[in-house]
């Protein structure tokens, strides 16, 4: 059996849910407290064992590749300064095995996974999107290829969402319990209206699938909205061999949506060592006046006044 060792993040969308912020920058840049949601993903890869990443990009999206390459002026400075720790943040994201390919046009998630196909061979791959930040004790794209060590088989996550979400997701009907948490599925449904879908179990974009995913991708007519929808693909390549559904029970951040980002920063932010005592007596604070009905007339409390860290200036 082939190791799990390719990754590919398709990060091509134009992030119209964030506009005018991703006007003229990647959604993918846009940071949780101080770290670009991108890296939480390449994390994530890292922590399963992926060695190689392809992120599959499009125009505008020339600041993930700077992001993750070195900056050799920045950490001269920062050494020069002794900022050993900013110098340590800064280098944690360059040297990593990391490649890149566009998506000329944006025909859907599809397409643009098929433009990994040179890179992922023969071997077994994962695919994760940007917009959801996972967190377990053991990341979920290791446990889907310890679910693959186990069936030899591809695995996709899902989860319950409300029942009158089912339209935002890929939704799975199901066929058969097939281990604890592991699903034999009947049918793979792209985004279907809640009075047709028939589970409420989501596709939540972890991916584990075998190479033969290509071949149908290639033939594949468009799908939902006009798009090559990868959910599509998947739902032929179950005919053919087993595709479970793995269910996720830790925690999943939407960053992908206005709501959820703000939700996903300030749990972050909870647990920032540099922000975490302050932020939650902010939120003590403002919780406060939000009980006492002062906050529709007036300005949320005033946030405590930031430490004052001189040596930083330069570098803001
Ligand atoms: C994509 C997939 C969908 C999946 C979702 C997870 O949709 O097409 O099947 O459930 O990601 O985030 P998108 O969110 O790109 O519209």
């Amino acid at each position: 059996m082939q190791k799990v060792r390719k990754a590919i993040i398709p990060a091509a969308g134009y992030g119209t849910r964030f506009l005018p912020a991703t006007k003229a920058m990647p959604k993918e840049m846009i940071p949780i407290v101080d770290k670009p949601t991108i890296q939480f993903i390449v994390e994530e890869a890292i922590a399963s064992g992926i060695e190689d990443i392809l992120i599959i990009t499009g125009k505008l999206k020339r600041p993930i590749e700077d992001h993750f390459d070195s900056n050799p002026e920045l950490e001269e400075n920062l050494r020069a300064k002794g900022k050993e720790e900013l110098l340590e943040l800064v280098e944690e994201t360059t040297g990593l095995n990391l490649y890149f390919a566009r998506q000329a046009y944006p025909l859907g998630l599809g397409h643009a996974v098929l433009q990994a196909k040179a890179f992922v061979g023969d071997g077994p791959f994962v695919i994760m999107l940007g917009d959801d930040i996972m967190a377990d004790d053991v990341p979920l794209t290791k446990q889907l290829i310890e679910g693959y060590e186990k069936t030899h088989a591809s695995n996709i996550a899902v989860m319950r969402v409300p029942h009158e979400e089912t339209a935002n997701y890929g939704i799975i009907e199901l066929e058969a319990q097939a281990g604890e948490g592991l699903y034999n599925v009947r049918k793979f449904i792209e985004k279907p209206e809640p009075d047709e879908a028939p589970s409420d179990l989501a596709i939540i974009g972890r991916y584990l699938l075998t190479p033969e995913i290509f071949d149908i991708l290639e033939h594949l007519e468009p799908g939902k909205g006009g798009e090559i929808q990868l959910t599509d693909a998947i739902d032929i390549l179950n005919k053919t061999q087993r595709v479970f559904a793995k269910e996720f029970k830790g925690e999943r951040y939407d960053v992908g949506d206005k709501f959820g980002f703000l939700k996903t920063t300030i749990q972050y932010g909870l647990k920032h060592p540099q922000v975490k005592d302050r932020l939650k007596q902010y939120i003590l604070d403002l919780a406060k006046e939000l009980k006492s009905g002062n906050v529709d007339n007036q300005m949320a409390p005033k946030a405590p006044a930031p430490e004052h860290d001189k040596s930083n200036q330069q570098l803001k």
